[in-house]
């Protein structure tokens, strides 16, 4: 699948579902789950690495890990999900000319076949537009953005009807510079209800309510893996129990000589 199909399925009302991998075991669940997009989130930097936000992890990381994501998925080309991988913080914030060499590099030495930049102010704008005529799809993402936590923390964006304006305007200019479609994060759902109506591309939320075109959870959290549980992202098992038990029984099956 490329990345413009994403638009065809909002067109038929038929909904998104995007899942985070972070090597090849986690990719191979997720492509035989049925996920349509499988992220290689910079989130990898708290689930995976042990960080405590996302701000320490490179270019060189995300390469790493994306090329494992690409020897767990099995499924013949066509069938596929489509790969997308973070552009880490400061790889592309630093201008045009780096960005495309960052976003190039991920391109070139991986699976990837777009990239994903958060936020939306004109700097960005102009970096998403120049990536996209470079023939690099981009997917948006706007709401929480977890790369500017110094600033914005982790809470809920876009309450107040300025900042709903103000993101209404961004995803509107996200849309023009080529994004094939936006992660919308954190937010109240009545503005993400918004941007589903009045956008042709796909808007796709966590945390932000269900009428979006899709969703997208990062898998350690649906899994109860994860260290930190994020209040919009309920974990469907307690993973890590169960790990543990099963483990645990393992263990005690040894010591006792069974
Ligand atoms: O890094 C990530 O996993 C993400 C998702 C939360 C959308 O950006």
């Amino acid at each position: 699948m490329l990345p413009n199909e994403l638009v065809h399925l909002k067109e038929q009302g038929r909904p998104i579902t995007i899942l985070t991998a972070w090597d090849s075991i986690s990719a191979a669940i997720v492509e035989e789950a049925g996920a349509d997009v499988v992220l290689v989130g910079d989130s990898l930097g708290m689930v995976v690495l042990g960080h405590s936000s996302t701000l320490p992890v490179t270019i060189e990381q995300l390469i790493h890990h994306t090329q494992a994501v690409g020897r767990g998925l099995s499924k013949p080309q066509a069938n596929r999900p489509l790969v997308i991988c973070d552009m880490p913080f400061l790889s592309y914030q630093c201008g045009e000319d780096q960005a495309v060499e960052a976003a190039g590099s991920l391109i070139k030495n991986s699976c990837a076949t777009g990239v994903k930049i958060e936020g939306g102010e004109p700097e960005i704008i102009k970096i998403i537009s120049r990536l996209v005529r470079m023939g690099i799809p981009v997917m948006g993402h706007l709401g929480l953005t977890p790369q500017s936590v110094n600033c914005l923390g982790y809470k809920q964006q876009a309450k107040d009807e300025q900042s709903q304006e103000k993101l209404l305007s961004q995803a509107f200019e996200l849309e023009n510079a080529g994004c094939f479609s936006i992660v919308i994060e954190h937010v109240p759902s009545k503005i993400a209800d918004t941007l589903q109506k009045q956008l042709k591309l796909p808007i796709i939320g966590i945390g932000a309510g269900l009428k979006c075109d899709g969703q997208v959870r990062v898998t350690a959290d649906l899994l109860g893996l994860s260290k930190k549980q994020p209040p919009f992202s309920k974990p469907l098992i307690d993973g890590k129990q169960l790990f543990i038990n099963t483990l645990k029984s393992w263990i005690d099956q040894q010591k006792n000589h069974e």
